[in-house]
């Protein structure tokens, strides 16, 4: 029986495949992450991405789909991401995708990447039904959320500027961290004290958040200090800064829950793995940490509630490289 859908990912700097079933269980998950390749350059380098993807694409179908127990005959469709993300790096999913519907007669799903994270929530084991109110938070998005039904939903606030992930991004460079810094400045500030530096939190009208000021006060924050000093207090202004952007998310969530009445609240995105975001949040619905990043389960499980196009329609599908 041809139930199962394949996930294709390669929006950014990890090239992803995976088989989920109808249920939303995950057989497979294959995450290829660059990091390290862009590590160096500090941010991820399109063409670089581009060439990796190109290389990377087949094997890691190939193993999510022996992961799987699956052959390409068992694909009842393939769902793929469109955008928003790199072009390039887009187009080499798409085209696999494409490629492999084609050969196996599999009518495909183009996949918006946010939808995709927000999909990751109606997997099992214990899938949400909506209505609820999400905060999608990543390194190019920062959204709050009204999900009315399982196929999309309404933007009641977004980032006037940097995402949430950008800023810890952005932040743990200033900090001379590695990349990407989300995940450093966590365990950094696990040995600082978060009310050691008073960092601002943009205050914007309505459910939109800002983070650039912040940024620029960690930034002066720095200069202030010596080399010497900054290595003494950099797990201080790692908790801080984390502090000041979790306090924004929440508060932020919490006031769009109150205007959609909502009872259930939910994070998503690179940034919902953050631990002190998770701990600040008890009552919001999280997804486990290997969901959190850039994945394909998430694009497979969007791919079971959207249209599928049939053959040649699909051919012509292009990549978009913002919302
Ligand atoms: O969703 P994602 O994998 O990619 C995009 O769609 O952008 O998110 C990546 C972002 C990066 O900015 C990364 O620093 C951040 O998620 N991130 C974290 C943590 N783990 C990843 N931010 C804060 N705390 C973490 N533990
Ligand atoms: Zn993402």
């Amino acid at each position: 029986m041809r139930e199962l859908v394949l996930g294709i990912e390669t929006s950014c700097d990890e090239t992803a495949a995976a088989v989920v079933d109808h249920d939303g269980i995950v057989l497979s998950s294959i995450v290829a992450s660059q990091a390290d390749l862009h590590a160096r350059y500090g941010g991820v380098v399109p063409e670089i991405a581009s060439r990796r993807h190109l290389e990377l694409v087949a094997p890691v179908i190939r193993a999510a789909l022996e992961d799987a127990s699956a052959e390409l005959g068992d694909i009842g469709r393939i769902g793929v991401t469109q955008g928003p993300g790199l072009v390039g790096a887009l187009l080499v999913g798409l085209s696999a995708a494409k490629a492999l519907a084609w050969a196996g007669g599999i009518p495909l799903v183009p996949v918006d990447h946010l939808r995709g994270h927000v999909a990751t929530l109606y997997l099992a084991p214990d899938p949400l039904a909506p209505p609820f109110t999400c905060l999608l938070a990543s390194g190019g998005h920062t959204l709050v959320l009204s999900v009315r039904d399982r196929t999309g939903y309404d933007v009641l606030g977004s980032t006037l500027d940097d995402a949430a992930g950008e800023a810890f991004d952005k932040g743990a460079r200033l900090l001379g961290l590695g990349y990407p810094g989300g995940a450093e400045i966590d365990r950094l500030a696990r040995e600082g004290d978060p009310e050691a530096f008073s960092f601002p939190v943009a205050r914007v009208p309505g459910h939109d958040l800002s983070f650039s000021g912040l940024k620029t006060a960690l930034l002066y924050a720095v200069r202030d200090l010596s080399e010497a000093e900054l290595a003494v207090r950099r797990a201080d202004l790692a908790a801080s800064y984390q502090r000041a952007i979790v306090r924004a998310l929440v508060g932020r969530l919490h006031a769009a829950a109150r205007e959609t009445g909502d009872g259930t609240i939910a994070v998503v995105g690179g940034v919902s793995a953050n631990s002190e975001l998770r701990a600040a949040l008890p009552d919001a619905r999280f997804v486990p940490l290997s969901l959190c990043t850039d994945n394909a389960a998430m694009i497979a499980s969007a791919a079971r509630f959207a249209r599928s196009i049939e053959s040649p329609g699909y051919l012509g599908l292009d990549a978009y490289a913002s919302v």
